[in-house]
C-alpha cells in the first residue's frame, strides 16, 4: 500500500506542469507552440523572460520536494519507498497527464528531488550545468552533461546502491529527453540561450 500511494502522489505532483500552467494563465499562450516545444524554464526564458522562467523553474523544483516530503511524513520514510515517489515524480513531469503524456525533460524536478536526497550531487551537477551553460550559452548540453556526472559523483561519494542506482534511472530519463536537442547539436541548429519579451 506504501508503495501504490508514494508512487500515486509522486507521479501526480510530478504531472503538474508549471511552465504550462503558468504561461498560460498569466500570458494566455500555451508555452508548447514556441520555441523548443518544451514546457521548462529554458523555453520560458527565451519564449517570456526571466521572471516567468524563475517561478517555472522554482515550481517544477519543488513539486519533486514536496512529494518526498509527504511520503516521507505521512507515508513511509523508508529508503525504496520514497526512491519510488521520485521516479514517479519524474516520470509524472516527462510523462504528464496534464500535458497529454508528454511533458518535459525532467532536470528541475530532477534536480530538486537530488537536493532532497544527495546535496552534495546536486551542488557538483548544478557546477557542472553552470560551467557548461557559460562556456558554451547551450543549456541542453549543460543538462545532459550534469546529468551523466551525477550517477558518478553519488557512487564517489559513498551513497546507497538504491540512489546510486535511482540517479542514474533518472540521468537515463533525462538524456534521453534531450533526444531532439542532440540531434540539433549534432546539427549545429541548437539555440544558445537568450532571453526573450513575448508580448500580447
Ligand atoms: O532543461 C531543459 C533544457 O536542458 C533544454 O530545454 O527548451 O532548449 O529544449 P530546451
Amino acid at each position: 500500500m506504501d508503495y501504490l500511494l508514494s508512487g500515486v502522489i509522486g507521479y501526480l505532483l510530478g504531472s503538474v506542469s508549471c511552465g504550462l500552467l503558468l504561461v498560460k494563465l498569466i500570458c494566455g499562450i500555451d508555452i508548447r507552440d514556441y520555441g523548443s516545444h518544451n514546457i521548462g524554464a529554458t523555453n520560458v526564458f527565451r519564449t517570456v523572460g526571466a521572471r516567468m522562467a524563475s517561478f517555472v523553474l522554482l515550481g517544477d523544483l519543488l513539486k519533486g520536494v514536496l512529494a518526498l516530503y509527504l511520503v516521507n511524513h505521512y507515508v513511509s520514510s523508508d529508503l525504496t519507498v520514497l526512491i519510488l515517489c521520485a521516479t514517479c515524480a519524474i516520470l509524472g513531469h516527462s510523462f504528464s497527464w496534464m500535458c497529454g503524456f508528454k511533458g518535459g525533460k525532467g532536470v528541475a524536478t530532477g534536480l530538486g528531488i537530488l537536493l532532497y536526497f544527495m546535496p552534495e550531487v546536486a551542488v557538483f551537477a548544478l557546477t557542472i550545468w553552470l560551467a557548461t551553460v557559460f562556456v558554451t550559452r547551450y543549456v541542453s548540453l549543460g543538462s545532459i552533461l550534469a546529468a551523466l556526472a551525477a550517477p558518478f559523483s553519488a557512487w564517489y561519494l559513498g551513497y546507497d546502491g538504491r540512489l546510486v542506482a535511482f540517479v542514474g534511472l533518472c540521468a537515463a530519463v533525462v538524456v534521453a529527453r534531450h533526444y531532439q536537442n542532440m540531434i540539433r547539436l549534432k546539427n549545429g541548429t541548437e539555440s544558445k540561450i537568450r532571453q526573450g519579451h513575448w508580448k500580447k
